[in-house]
């Protein structure tokens, strides 16, 4: 199996940004947990991180017949991107959201999210966890299907 993970703008800035709400370690930690995570549950891995909308976009596009399973943190874009939402219905990849924070718990305008209506299930407040159980909810999914 073979999963992207994308995160969307500022999380190349975590362990600067704001880390009385997303927490002192890197965006290269956040890398690292993430391969570690994914090896650990035997899948491969892309990570892909942009500030960019339209680059998110593209590489939601790019993944159309080459990743079994995407895993989403959009950023700020959850709240404002029907693209990103129409990219993901678009490609039809089992995909999950995953936010560091507990998005339901801060500010009403962070409580819509856009991408998760394409995404079989949210992961948030779980901090960087919520990446590891966001693959391991696809895995199980995907094997639960049949995919090897
Ligand atoms: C975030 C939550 C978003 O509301 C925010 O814009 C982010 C990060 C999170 O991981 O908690 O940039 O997605």
């Amino acid at each position: 199996m073979r999963f992207l993970v994308i995160n969307g703008p500022n999380l190349n800035m975590l362990g600067v940004r704001e880390p009385e709400i997303y927490g002192d370690r890197t965006y290269r930690d956040l890398q690292a947990f993430v391969r570690t995570s994914a090896a650990e549950a035997g899948v491969g891995v892309r990570l892909f991180q942009s500030n960019h909308e339209g680059a998110i976009v593209d590489e939601i596009q790019c993944a159309y017949g080459e990743y079994d399973a995407i895993v989403i943190n959009p950023a700020a874009y959850t709240h404002t991107s029907v693209a990103i939402l129409d990219a993901l219905k678009a490609v039809g990849i089992p995909a999950a959201e995953v936010h560091l924070s507990d998005i339901s718990q801060r500010e009403p305008f962070r409580r819509i999210s856009y991408a998760g209506m394409a995404c079989l299930k949210t992961f948030a407040g779980l901090g960087f966890d919520g990446y590891r159980e966001a693959i391991l909810f696809l895995k199980q999914y995907l094997t639960d299907r049949g995919a090897t």
